[in-house]
Order: structure tokens, then sequence, then C-alpha cells
């Protein structure tokens, strides 16, 4: 192999492309005015800021009024969550959210809960779906907000999230979905999802680090999460990083543009990887093998723990990970994995308690080769025996 490694953790972050690199160097050094100044340098800078809204909003078939800019998922994610609870019609201090969500979405629940909110968190299968049923049947009249995660970061199941939003404007409660990892991988029309709040984050799909945005449905209140100059329409105050801004919107332009090739050549390496895998003793494949992300192969390895496989990957240059990079250092499952009622079946079935599962996600994107493939393909294996030749460790 040539390259210095091969690198298969795209979920975790990506490669900054270099059509956006190129659209955002002139904002970092020449045209660096204030967006918000009134001289001509400033309103170079407004005039990128609002075409890349334009380009953002284009992307998922939204208003450009629609779009407003954020630091990225996390505080998308914080503010759609936090702020529908203040809106002046919520219902009530109830949310519901799914198990398997992020830590941006799940820990602020968790805090809400602290302050005296009440969370249903809803139960997935074991592909790590939420039957839309079940959400019908734990909606109260007090529920403030519905958030339910577009596609899982860690096993790459994707939910039916428009049938989901039916339930929830059947009940006229809002409904926001956390769509960092869908947002340049599938199609994602927040109008034909009828969506009321859509998270996104730009480094996820070959932008810059730092940078997102939160779609509002026209017609939401929404209160501000982030008080001070009144920028983005008084909705999300400060001074606008307009240079990750255009790289955001240049990206996820290049990501749309070339969409449906991408999703071909990615999933043709995703699943030949699964193929291969599943050809390995103990290994297991985690998500829905249907619907789920054409980069995401994930799995269960029994017998291994997650850390160490990541860390024997990493010695033969394969950069991958155990599943959602803020838990990739836990030796425990990382919640996604959990929460499916798979790990419960198997260990049932097993009838060995003592049963410990090593989670790995190998997540690829259009940069990735036949080459990568085949690389992972003949290393992953000899990496599993080697593992699994040596003395069990005190963990176990
Ligand atoms: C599903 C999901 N939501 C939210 C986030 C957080 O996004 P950011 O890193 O832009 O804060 C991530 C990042 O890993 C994610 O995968």
């Amino acid at each position: 192999m040539d390259k210095k490694f091969v690198y298969a953790d795209n979920a975790a972050t990506t490669a900054l492309s270099d059509t956006a690199l190129e659209a955002m160097l002139p904002y970092f050094k020449n045209s660096y005015g204030n967006a918000s100044s009134i001289h001509s340098l400033g309103y170079e800078s407004k005039k990128a800021l609002e075409q890349a809204r334009k380009k953002i909003a284009l992307a998922i078939n939204a208003r450009i009024n629609e779009i407003f800019i954020t630091s990225g998922g996390s505080e998308s994610d914080n503010w759609a969550i936090r702020s529908s609870l203040l809106m002046s019609n919520a219902k009530g201090k109830h949310i519901i959210i799914s198990s398997i969500e992020h830590s941006a979405v799940f820990r602020t629940a968790e805090n809400l809960e602290q302050q005296g909110y009440e969370v249903t968190y809803l139960p997935v299968d074991e592909s790590g779906k939420v039957s839309p049923e079940q959400l019908k049947n734990v909606i109260r009249d007090d529920t403030a907000l519905i958030s339910i995660m577009m596609a899982n970061n860690e096993i790459g199941t994707i939910q039916p999230i428009k049938e989901l939003c039916k339930i929830a404007r059947e009940m006229r409660v809002p409904f926001h979905t956390d769509a960092v990892q869908a947002v340049g991988h599938i199609p994602v029309d927040v109008r034909d999802l009828n969506v009321d709040m859509l998270s996104l984050s730009a480094h996820k799909f070959g932008g810059p680090k730092g940078v997102g945005a939160l779609y509002i449905k026209t017609g939401l209140a929404l209160p501000p999460l982030i008080i001070g100059g009144g920028q983005e329409k008084n909705k999300r105050s400060g001074t606008e990083n307009v240079p990750g801004i255009v790289g955001m919107a240049v990206a996820l332009e290049e990501a749309v543009g070339k969409m449906t090739d991408n999703i071909k050549k990615v999933t043709t390496m995703r699943d030949k990887i699964v193929a291969s895998v599943l050809q390995i003793d103990g290994a297991t494949l985690t998500g829905d093998p249907v619907d789920r992300l054409p980069g995401i192969a994930s799995f269960l390895f029994s017998g291994l723990e997650s850390k160490v496989i990541v860390a024997e990957l990493s010695k033969v240059r394969i950069c991958a990970s155990s599943g959602s990079a803020c838990s990739s250092g836990s030796t425990e499952l990382t919640r996604a994995l959990s929460g499916t009622s798979m790990i419960i079946a198997e260990t049932e079935n097993d009838n060995a308690e003592s049963t410990k599962y090593g989670a790995l996600r190998l997540s690829l994107n259009e940069h990735n080769t036949d080459e990568d493939v085949d690389y992972i393909i003949q290393e992953l294996p000899i990496v599993i025996r080697t593992l699994r030749s040596r003395k069990p460790s005190p963990l176990f």
C-alpha cells in the first residue's frame, strides 16, 4: 500500500474538499470584513454569507430565510431542543427522543431532565429503528418536542423520518431531526419530510469543522439560544465565520451535485467490506441491513474489546472507530449498540452473560478507493485472529 494510511473514519470527520478550501481562502485574508459592517469590505462578506445561505437552502429544499448558521451539529441540536421548550406555545415540559441519539441530543435531554423536564426515551428494534406506532403511543398532551435523528452515527440506520413527522404533525407536536450524518450523503428534502427543525454540520460532508446550520421552518417561533449582537435576524448572535460558512456551502453543493454517483460508489465498497467481514467467526453486522447510510459498515466481534480492535487496526495504518467519536475511548458498548435489542437477544441466545462484544465502525466516503477496501479486507481478519489468539485482557 502506497498511502500513509487508509482513512475509514469519515463519520467522525471528513477531509476538507479542495473546492471548499479554494472558496474559503479569500475570506481569511483579503475579504476579511465583518459581515455586519456597512462599508465595502463588510458588504463583500455579507454577500458571500447570503450566497452561501442560498446554496445551503437549495441543497435541502428549504427557503433561504429558513437557514440559520451555527457552530455545528451540537449547537444546532442544543438550540432546537432547549429553545423548543421555551416557545410561547410550547405544550408542556415533556419531550421525546430516541434511545440512540447522538450525545448532543441525548445529554441535552438528560440535562433537561435534571432541570425538571420529562423525557421519554423511545426504544429501537434490533436494526436500530424507531417504530412509528410506538411514537404515537408515547405522545402526550404536554409533549413539547420530538427529536429523532435521521441517520445514526454508529450503526448507520436511517429512520423513517417522513412517517414519524406525519404522526408528530397530526398530534401538533414540533419535530426536530439531527441530520448531521445524513446531509450530503443521502437525499434530504425538508419540505418533503415536513420537519420543523433539522441540524446539519459541515465537517461531515467535506466542509470545515466548527460550522453548521439549523433549518427552522417558516412560522416556528424558536427563541434564540445565543443572544448578543443580533446576527442571523436576532436568532443567533456572534460575528459570522464567513470562511467557514462559505466552505460549508461549497462543500454541500459539491456533495449534493455528486450524490448519485457517490452513493453508488460508496455503497459498492461498503457492501464488499460487509460481505467479507461477515466471513470472520463471531462477526455480526449492526444496524439495518437495507436502510443504512451508504458509507457505514459497522460490526460486533464477540469476545473482543472495541478499543483494542481500533488500536490494532491503527498499527496497520487503518483509521477506524468503535462508533461515536465521543465514546470511542470507552470500553463500554456505545449507546446505539446497547440500545438495539440485538445485543440483548444475542446475549440471551448465547446464554453467556459474560460474552463481550467489540464494536467496529468503518465509515467510507467517495475519497476511498478499491485499494483501500482490498487492504481493509486483507488486514481485518488478521487483526481479529491475532487478538483472539492473545491471552484475554484482564477486563474479561
Ligand atoms: C449524529 C450527530 N449529531 C451531532 C453531531 C455533532 O456535530 P458537531 O461535531 O458538528 O458538533 C455528530 C458528530 O459526530 C453526529 O454524528
